[in-house]
């Protein structure tokens, strides 16, 4: 439907409606309940350079308000990702979505050539890659996400080899996202997605041991969106730069209100757990609720909660 047409640094999508990396399967797992031509993308799972073996169970409680996961990343590595994963996805999505770390810097540089040469051999195999900077680093014992060094950096090596749109992942607990959002538009993203999930501790209090397996964790779902929508609009505000939302989203009317916030389309994550057909739902009741809200498309209604720029036209 053309109303719902939306781009995102160059990533053209048919609905503003994405999946959420690490929600949606590996690879085609979610072809069993949905027909993967149902996001406008399909995110797929993190993929690091070496494979991982992610972290010991439990790695999901639920909690209030959402879940807590500690999953850690498990994958195959970008090898297998290439040989096995991409020739398996080709033709199913509407766009498909590559989402990648490094443990060290370095490897963001080295994925960016590995994904490079992967899209010359198989020109159309993805159309964007989203850079999970929330990911463990194993030199500095932080995320990059929350160096604003780091992060351009890991986006500087990863678009030396890349020329899709890159759009850097974010994680909410940081003190200032804007700072951080720059650091990334200067190391060559063509957006943002935000966000991760929030760092979260779930106790058993009768043992005083955590819930999770690993530890704390990261917090996803309803509660999460309140915090995901500041980010989205002071990003929008600060930084111009074009955003993807993910954060509790599980409703049309969510979708709608992180499109005000300035949001150019919106990862749906934990709310897949629920019901994988909750995408499919939210796309057919857009065009109701963009008719209550007066506007024509879902263009008229990105940003729609910021005054319009100085000069421009009404
Ligand atoms: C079980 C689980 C696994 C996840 N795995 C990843 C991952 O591999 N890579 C990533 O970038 N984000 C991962 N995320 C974060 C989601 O993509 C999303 O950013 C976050 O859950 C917030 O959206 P939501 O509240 O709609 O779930 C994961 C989230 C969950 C709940």
């Amino acid at each position: 439907m053309e109303m719902l047409r939306t781009e995102v640094g160059g990533l053209a999508l048919a609905t503003p409606l994405l999946s959420a990396s690490g929600t949606f399967g590996h690879e085609d797992e979610m072809a069993e309940w949905i027909d993967l031509r149902e996001p406008g993308a399909v995110v797929l799972k993190t993929v690091t350079f070496h494979p991982r073996r992610g972290n010991p169970p439990p790695r999901i409680v639920e909690v209030s308000g959402g879940i807590l996961n500690s999953i850690g990343l498990p994958n195959e590595g970008i090898d297998h990702l290439i040989a096995v994963t991409l020739p398996r996805m080709r033709g199913r999505t509407r766009a498909l979505v590559v989402n990648v770390a490094g443990e060290r810097v370095d490897e963001f540089g080295r994925i960016g050539e590995k994904l490079a040469a992967a899209l010359r051999a198989n020109p159309g195999d993805f159309q964007a890659v989203e850079l999970n900077l929330s990911c463990p680093n194993v030199e500095s014992g932080f995320p990059f996400a929350k160096s604003p060094e780091l992060a351009a950096r890991c986006v500087r090596l990863c678009r030396d080899h890349l020329s899709v749109p890159l759009l850097a992942k974010l994680s909410p607990s940081v003190a200032d996202i804007a700072e951080i959002a720059l650091a990334c538009k200067e190391g060559g993203a063509d957006g943002l997605t935000l966000s991760n999930t929030a760092l979260g501790l779930a106790l058993d209090w009768r043992t005083g041991r955590p819930r999770l397996g690993a530890g704390h964790g990261g917090f996803s779902g309803p509660a999460l969106k309140p915090l995901a929508m500041y980010l989205v609009f002071t990003a929008f505000r600060k930084t111009g730069m074009p955003i993807v939302a993910a954060g509790g989203a599980e409703t049309a009317e969510d979708v709608m209100e992180f499109l005000a916030a300035g949001a150019r389309a919106v990862q749906i994550g934990t709310a897949t757990f629920r019901s994988p057909r909750v995408m499919r739902a939210i796309e057919q009741r857009l065009p109701e609720l963009l008719a209550q809200a007066g506007v024509a498309d879902v263009a008229a209604q990105i940003g729609r909660a910021h005054p319009p720029a100085a000069g421009a036209k009404a």
